[in-house]
């Protein structure tokens, strides 16, 4: 598969966030990536249901819905309904990951699992079987406009090799500092899905910077 853009709404225009939407709907954007941040697994707080229920009346594209917060477990269900079709939970906020993503996939919704950057790969091994996707974080979460982690490249070979070895159909994302020189190594090493907040949303011309990081072959 060709690798697929989400753009991260976190740097979008919140005064107007509409026409943002709209901008995406008629973008080569693949999924919106939603970032749901508590002030408690991370230092900054971002928006809940309410926002998301209304983003998805605005747009039939994928709504990929990253959950920095505590517990994800306790809230599964409610932005499932408000909307998402991915619900990415954080191995290091998860009492049980394995229990909380058969309930995601239990809900009809397609189940991610995400490691921070201090996390090792190691740390999937008994869990990867059980997700639709592993997010790989390529800065420390919390905020967009973060500069990219280089020893994210290694942690993406890893991932692959595990993937491959075991078998598994499972999607590979990153997440953090991803720019328009960076991007081609990333896609080159097989990489799925690239999330982008300060890269797209920043640009002078949103929507093409989207298509500059679709074309990269
Ligand atoms: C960081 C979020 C990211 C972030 C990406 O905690 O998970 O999705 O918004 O933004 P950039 O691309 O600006 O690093
Ligand atoms: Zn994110």
């Amino acid at each position: 598969m060709s690798h697929l853009i989400a753009p991260s709404l976190l740097s979008a225009n919140f005064l107007n966030l509409e026409k943002d939407i709209l901008m995406l709907n008629q973008s080569e954007a693949d999924w919106f990536h939603l970032d749901v941040m508590d002030g408690v697994f991370v230092p900054n707080i971002s928006f809940g249901f309410g926002i998301i229920e209304k983003i998805r009346k605005a747009t039939s594209k994928t709504l990929d819905v990253h959950l920095m917060i505590v517990e994800p477990e306790r809230y599964i269900e409610r932005f499932k309904k408000a909307g998402a079709d991915i619900i990415s939970i954080h191995i290091e906020a998860c009492r049980n990951p394995v229990e909380t993503l058969r309930a995601i996939r239990s809900l009809n919704a397609k189940a991610g699992i995400v490691i921070n950057p201090g996390t090792p790969v190691s740390m999937l091994s008994e869990v990867i079987a059980e997700a639709d996707m592993v997010l790989i974080m390529s800065v420390n979460p919390g905020f967009g406009g973060q500069s990219f982690i280089p020893g994210t490249m290694g942690k993406i070979a890893e991932l692959r090799y595990l993937i491959k070895s075991r078998g598994l159909n499972v999607l590979t994302e990153v997440d953090g500092g991803i720019d328009l020189q960076n991007a081609p190594d990333i896609i080159h090493a097989g990489v799925d899905i690239l999330v982008a907040g300060n890269t797209i949303f920043a640009s002078p011309d949103p929507a093409q910077t989207i298509q500059q990081l679709k074309n990269i072959c």
